[in-house]
């Protein structure tokens, strides 16, 4: 399995499908300062996930693992991609808004939180003030310095 950073739009455009297949928001994703990963099987895009940096905060986004790839782990390794680049970038706190899998990420570490309490960059993003449905829970998930 190989973990790679989208930057062609043929790729863009399978990330683009995997989301529009699981009802997630896609029209945003040649917003300028959104990152993109994907693990692929050999030439099989797996699974997908993204991340827009603010600072000190992330908003992480846009994961999906394909329907016959579940169930092995391939998430959680994202996830923690995800986490690993945002800690790059800066980031400190983790935001992500989900509609079905709180639950999931509840078991990764992360907590739900009122929408209103967070970072004014992360309200601002288009996933938060106007994509996602005002239902889908709020969660923040501190990102710990790795030694
Ligand atoms: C959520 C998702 C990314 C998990 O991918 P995955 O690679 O199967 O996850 P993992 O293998 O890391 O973890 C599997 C475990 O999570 C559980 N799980 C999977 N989806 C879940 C969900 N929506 N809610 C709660 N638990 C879930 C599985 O039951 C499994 O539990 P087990 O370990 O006790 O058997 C995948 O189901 C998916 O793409 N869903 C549709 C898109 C989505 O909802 N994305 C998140 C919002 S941005």
């Amino acid at each position: 399995m190989r973990l790679e950073q989208v930057a062609d739009t043929a790729t863009q455009d399978v990330v683009r499908q995997m989301l529009e297949d699981e009802g997630l928001v896609s029209c945003d994703l040649d917003d300028d300062g959104i990152d993109l990963l994907v693990l692929r099987d050999g030439i099989t895009v797996v699974a997908c996930g993204g991340l827009e940096n603010f600072g000190e905060c992330a908003l992480l986004r846009s994961l999906v693992v394909r329907r016959e790839w579940r169930g092995r782990g391939i998430a959680v390794m994202l996830l923690a991609a995800l986490e690993d680049a945002a800690r790059q970038r800066g980031a400190r706190t983790a935001y992500l808004l989900t509609s079905g899998a709180e639950r999931y990420f509840q078991r990764q570490g992360y907590a739900s939180v009122a929408r209103a309490s967070v970072p004014a960059a992360i309200a601002a993003s288009r996933q938060f003030s106007s994509l996602c449905p005002a239902s889908a829970a709020c969660m923040r998930k501190d990102l710990a310095p790795q030694t």
